[in-house]
């Protein structure tokens, strides 16, 4: 007789941004090689960890709620150790513990390579708090096991924040700017074209920044010209860039790589003077306004994606309204909004004037409505227009596709519908004319090379 030992099944759930989603994907890669197996069903599993974010309340709100889900599975499931990870478990490695009494183990954001020795300590019988400096050297070689579809995958080139933006709890979390080597990138992106990914998106708290504190200079440009050169990639999109760091070098490189999008996520947050000032922005309204113009004028098909915050304590009736007024002129292809949150420990959270959850709520419905019709505006505008389209998968009716053109990021921005025949593969590109549109998305139908 032969006993069978089953590996350790483990879930994940991963919360916040993509960074954080790149940290559970490391931690998942790390724990396949120890021999773990990877499961989706939390009911299932023998080990769950959550990777949290806590960058305003709702997130916060969102965390807990996941954890609180999670641990019911310690009566109702399998499991015997429940981990939390990333910002939240930085932020509030005490509360947790002490809090929720299902938690086994709480990871800080560098102490996530230490992954597998966490789960097997707990497994054990112990109470693990895994923090390491915030500002240490980050592992530059890792294997991830991607959590994405395969197709496209985000590439982290730096870790933490130097910009000091008074609302923002991040720094705090993660640390200085740590950007990683060029060759380490190019190592990495070159492993991912070759299983298969066919776009690169490249994350960071600040992209636009990178190389400063390694090479004494920003090297994105030279990143992205490296980048361009592995055969099988197709596009390369940048995504949290800071308007104050957008050099003309990055432009040219942007207007001439054809493998890099024309599509530029830059947060600027707020266009009002006064705020952005308060808020520790180094912009002023004329730099934005210059800035935007001269993207579009060298780059006319750019499409830009921005995020604002409404409601910054002392935000004034008229300040918000040069705020609505800029969105009106400056037109932004995607544009999101967030209500300001008070973040304890932030240089904002002491200001004069918090806002009202109402006003700060009406704002941001004022500002998205107008968005709604200008995103109308510029949906039509591509129809008649013949756009390459990366297939994200098939719809349950028949033979009807979605994909996303240059101008989408993966499950932030809008979509395209096609018709086909033909079985399409996800991550396949095809060319597609662009028939008809609504606010978000665009429907269309296949064309061949020639154009039919
Ligand atoms: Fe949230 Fe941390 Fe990202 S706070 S937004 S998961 S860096």
């Amino acid at each position: 007789r032969k006993e069978i030992i089953l590996p350790i099944r483990i879930a994940f759930v991963s919360l916040g941004c993509d960074k954080n989603l790149v940290d559970s994907e490391v931690m998942l890669g790390l724990l396949q090689k120890s021999g773990f197996a990877l499961i989706s069903d939390e009911s299932q599993a023998d080990v769950i960890v959550v990777n949290t974010c806590c960058f305003i309340q709702d997130a916060k709100e969102e965390s807990i709620e996941n954890i609180l889900e999670m641990a019911q599975y310690k009566k109702t499931g399998h499991c015997k150790a429940l981990i939390v990870t990333g910002c939240m478990a930085e932020r509030y490695k005490e509360e947790i513990l002490a809090e929720i009494p299902e938690v086994d183990g709480v990871v800080g954001t560098t102490g996530y390579e230490g992954i597998v020795e966490v789960v097997e300590e707990i497994l054990k019988g112990k109470k693990i708090q895994k923090f390491a400096d915030i500002n240490i050297k980050i592992k530059e070689d890792y294997q991830r096991v991607l959590s994405t579809a395969g197709y496209f995958a985000y590439l982290k080139i730096a870790e933490g924040c130097d910009n000091k933006c008074t609302y923002c709890i991040i720094p705090q979390l993660r640390g200085s700017y740590r950007s990683r080597s060029i060759e380490s990138l190019i190592k990495e992106a070159k492993a991912l074209v070759n299983q298969g990914v066919k776009e690169l998106i490249l994350v960071a708290q600040d992209t636009t920044r990178y190389g400063i504190d390694l090479y004494g200079e920003k090297r994105l440009p030279q990143l992205l010209r490296e980048l361009c050169k592995i055969e099988g990639l197709k596009w390369i999109r940048l995504l949290y860039c800071y308007p104050e760091e957008i050099t003309d070098e990055l432009i040219d490189v942007i207007a001439e790589e054809e493998k890099v999008c024309s599509y530029l996520d830059m947060p600027i947050q707020h266009a009002n003077t006064s705020i952005l000032k308060r808020m520790g922005r180094r912009s002023t309204r004329e730099d934005l306004i210059h800035l935007i113009n001269k993207l579009r004028k060298r780059i006319p098909d750019i499409c830009l994606r921005t995020t604002l915050i409404v409601g910054f304590p002392g935000e004034t009736d008229a300040e918000y309204e040069d705020l609505v007024q800029f969105v009106k002129e400056m037109k932004f292809d995607r544009l999101g909004v967030f209500t300001y949150s008070k973040e304890e420990g932030t240089a904002a959270a002491k200001m004069k004037g918090h806002i009202s959850k109402k006003t700060k709520e009406l704002r941001k419905d004022k500002i998205m409505k107008l968005q709604q019709s200008i995103c109308e505006e510029k949906s039509a505008q591509c129809i008649g227009k013949t756009l390459e389209v990366i297939i994200d998968g098939k719809l349950p009716e028949e033979n009807v596709y979605c994909g996303r053109t240059y101008r989408d990021a993966p499950e932030i921005d809008g979509m395209v519908f096609v018709n086909s025949d033909e079985e399409l593969l996800s991550g396949d590109f095809i060319k597609v004319f662009i028939a008809s549109a609504n606010e978000y998305d665009l429907i269309g139908r296949i064309v061949d090379e020639s154009g039919e």
